[in-house]
């Protein structure tokens, strides 16, 4: 297909060759090796001075066709498929880094990103600076002469604050380092660091990318010069998302647009339904009226997202209670699900970091994240309204 100037269209119309087989629907190419014409096809290929699948390690038609969609949809040249959000996050950082190096980065974070930050990268020699994502000074006064790399995840998990990726971006450039961005809560459809001046784009497509918690998967998506280094250490160390799961992906990437519409439309209806509920002290969702950073939201977000946090005053005795009397929202660590689902960060995603760490990021025995979902917005906010009046009662 020739691109086409619209998200939706190369979302589902990108697909890898038809086989002889004429279907409509991609196969599934289940296969670790792929068989070569001659001895001299198979010294070519391996010598790349022929193009073709050897083996599924470095490439296979299914993991190409979900690479080949999601750097359409982020203005990206190239890019890897992974099996988690996890591995691409940890390929993006490794294959640029040396001992020596320094990083600068958000500490609002994910959990799991934190701790490789905090605990595995100084294993090789790699040092980091964390600073508060929306403190545009610190950024700035955080760069040294080893500098290498920034790195964000915006919007960040769970305490929905935001990168200014303009300013990151140009700041990465005026000191010759490379910019990373997760974008895993934005996804493509609405938000596209590529364009502020990120290097390198990281997905955990276990979220909203499947969008129906059934897989997990990632990528690493850029330019085809910064992503020259991703790609051999991805052959060499094989992060490899499966065939069978980067077909899930791919099938998932054809309703992103849609899906994503509705969980931002019942995310913002939940989180105006919240704000200024007497059972609610606090609630914070990119697009609405009170967020801080909400003219930074709108200048780089098409839609504020599909996770809504709240803090509820009585503490983690108030919010085990809120949780265990949900009927319908489900209680689990995952998000971007078409099911709304509630987590309390401090005890779960962010459990390895000690309070203080907690508190730096916003996060409190008091808060709660929910992936809202696309279940009637009438029933999500009837289920939370039950469960909070019942979570007050002694
Ligand atoms: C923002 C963000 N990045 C990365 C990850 C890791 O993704 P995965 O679980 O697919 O390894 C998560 C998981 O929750 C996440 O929320």
């Amino acid at each position: 297909m020739k691109n086409s100037k619209h998200f939706e269209t190369n979302a589902i119309r990108t697909q890898v060759a038809r086989s002889e087989q004429r279907e409509h629907s991609a196969p599934i190419y289940a296969t670790s090796s792929f068989v070569f014409d001659s001895a001299e096809h198979a010294r070519a290929a391996f010598a790349e001075e022929v193009e073709a699948n050897i083996y599924s390690r470095f490439s296979n038609p299914n993991t190409d066709e979900f690479i080949e969609k999601l750097c359409l949809l982020e203005g990206a040249e190239d890019g890897v498929a992974t099996a988690t959000g996890m591995s691409a996050i940890f390929l993006a950082l490794s294959s640029h880094l040396r001992a020596g190096d320094h990083i600068v980065s958000s500490g609002n974070l994910f959990g799991t990103t934190l701790q490789v930050m905090n605990n595995l990268l100084s294993r090789w020699g790699i040092s980091h600076t964390l600073v508060a994502i929306d403190d545009n000074e610190e950024w700035e006064e955080a760069i040294m002469p080893n500098t290498r790399l920034l790195f964000t995840e915006t919007p960040s998990n769970p305490g929905l604050d935001l990168c200014d990726l303009q300013f990151v971006g140009k700041l990465a450039k005026e000191n010759n380092c490379l910019f990373v961005v997760d974008n895993t809560f934005a996804t493509p459809y609405l938000q596209n660091p590529l364009q502020y001046g990120a290097h390198l784009v990281c997905h955990s497509a276990t979220k909203f990318i499947d969008g129906q918690g059934r897989t997990l998967g990632g990528a690493v998506v850029g330019s085809k010069s910064v992503m020259k280094e991703v790609r051999t250490m991805a052959r060499q160390t094989g992060p490899s998302l499966s065939p069978f799961n980067a077909w899930i992906l791919s099938k998932s990437l054809e309703t992103l647009a849609v899906r994503m519409d509705r969980h931002c439309e019942n995310a913002l209806k939940l989180a105006i339904h919240l704000q200024n509920h007497p059972k609610v002290k606090e609630v914070k969702y990119p697009f609405l009226s009170d967020h801080p950073q909400l003219e930074l939201a709108q200048k780089q977000m098409r839609m504020g997202g599909g996770l809504v946090t709240l803090e509820l005053s009585g503490g983690l005795e108030r919010c085990k209670k809120f949780i265990d009397h949900l009927q319908l929202l489900s209680c689990t660590s995952n998000l971007g699900d078409t099911r709304t689902t509630v987590t309390h960060p401090a005890t779960t995603t962010l459990a390895k970091q000690t309070r203080e760490e907690q508190e730096e990021v916003g996060v409190t025995e008091g808060s709660i994240r929910i992936s809202v979902g696309l279940e009637h917005i009438d029933d999500i906010i009837a289920d939370l309204e039950q469960a909070l009046e019942k979570s007050e009662r002694v």
